[in-house]
């Protein structure tokens, strides 16, 4: 007992010195005077473990998306009967780097969590930790998708796909759907317009006029869309399939040989469309790969011309659909 008393006492003293100096300073390494070779990281939320490695690493992302970090430990509680510690912090930051794909938005931030941790021979065995990254980005005012980073199988981190239709299938379900296609539109810092084809368009509700659409993080046009307050939604006429063509690669100046105006707020709207609204981005859910933007409707061009049609990878004319 006498000994645990020791150890523990021991832990705690240089725990916080080697915390901060990981956390604030980007001395990783520190944390190895502390950590137990076998140390693991477990996140309550998500029931991810991670090793050492995989904490130095998070901490050096998180550190250069927010370069000004600065750790407070508030509380730290020692059970020596369960030779555990109870560390409870706060950091604060502003979001000056891009984080896990997200661009950055120049917001402060505080965000609070505890860990639990074990203590075996004087070292810290395991962390069970409430936080994680994406607190911080909800903190930022960035909320995820929880099923869209929840392990698939109790924590392992490679995916199981078994009793789930594999990813040709899932390819092959969503072909039969037959969808029309957008051209969803901003402009970036400098003014210029910017724009890609994407028929994850769905309207959500009336009243409220909400609509939704499903951006890739790679995209190029992903990041000016990210920071901007408007977005331009175009469904693409059967006389655009040149236009569809252009948006759905890449281009410098994918506007060049296009005619197009201004919405109220400023965002593209394509001429010769079959219809196109200006809508006020209100919320952007990070998924892995993509951002889910919500936006509200508010403004809506709609023209005398045929919608294009999309069905597994081929373009049809809209006009020509014959009634069942
Ligand atoms: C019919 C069609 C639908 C598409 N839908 C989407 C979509 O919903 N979201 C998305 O991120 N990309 C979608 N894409 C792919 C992008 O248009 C494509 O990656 C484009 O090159 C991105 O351009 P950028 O990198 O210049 O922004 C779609 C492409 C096509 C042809």
């Amino acid at each position: 007992m006498q000994q645990i008393e020791t150890s523990l006492q021991q832990v705690k003293e240089s725990l916080v010195t080697a915390w901060e100096a990981a956390w604030d300073r980007g001395e990783v390494d520190r944390l190895d005077e502390i950590f137990h070779t076998d140390f693991k990281r477990i996140s309550n939320k998500s029931g991810n473990v991670t090793t050492a490695q995989a904490l130095k690493e998070e901490i050096l992302s998180v550190r250069e998306a927010f370069p000004d970090l600065v750790t407070t430990v508030d509380h730290l509680l020692v059970d020596d009967a369960a030779e555990s510690i109870a560390i409870f912090w706060r950091t604060n930051g502003t979001f000056t780097n891009d984080l896990q794909g997200v661009p950055a938005t120049g917001n402060s931030v505080e965000t609070r969590g505890s860990n639990l941790l074990k203590v075996q021979d004087g070292k810290i065995l395991s962390e069970e930790v409430t936080w994680d990254q994406s607190e911080l980005l909800e903190d930022v005012g960035v909320p995820s998708l929880k099923s869209a980073f929840e392990p698939s199988n109790g924590g392992v981190l490679v995916d199981d796909l078994s009793g789930m239709p594999n990813l040709d299938e899932l390819k092959g379900f969503n072909r039969q759907f037959i969808t029309g296609v957008t051209v969803v539109t901003t402009k970036d810092e400098n003014g210029k317009p910017r724009g890609l084809a994407a028929n994850s368009y769905v309207s959500i509700s009336l009243e409220p006029p909400l609509v939704l659409v499903c951006v890739q993080k790679t995209t190029s046009t992903y990041s000016s869309l990210f920071k901007s307050t408007h977005l331009g939604i175009n469904i693409m006429s059967n006389e655009q399939r040149q236009t569809v063509g252009t948006f759905a690669s890449k281009g410098d100046d994918k506007f060049a040989e296009l005619q197009w105006h201004e919405g109220p707020n400023g965002s593209p709207m394509i001429d010769g469309s079959a219809a196109s609204i200006e809508a006020e981005i209100k919320e952007r859910f990070q998924a892995k790969t993509h951002t889910v933007f919500i936006a509200k409707v508010k403004h809506s061009e709609v023209a005398q011309l045929e919608p294009m049609v999309y069905k597994a990878g081929r373009f049809y004319d809209g006009a020509k659909l014959s009634a069942l």
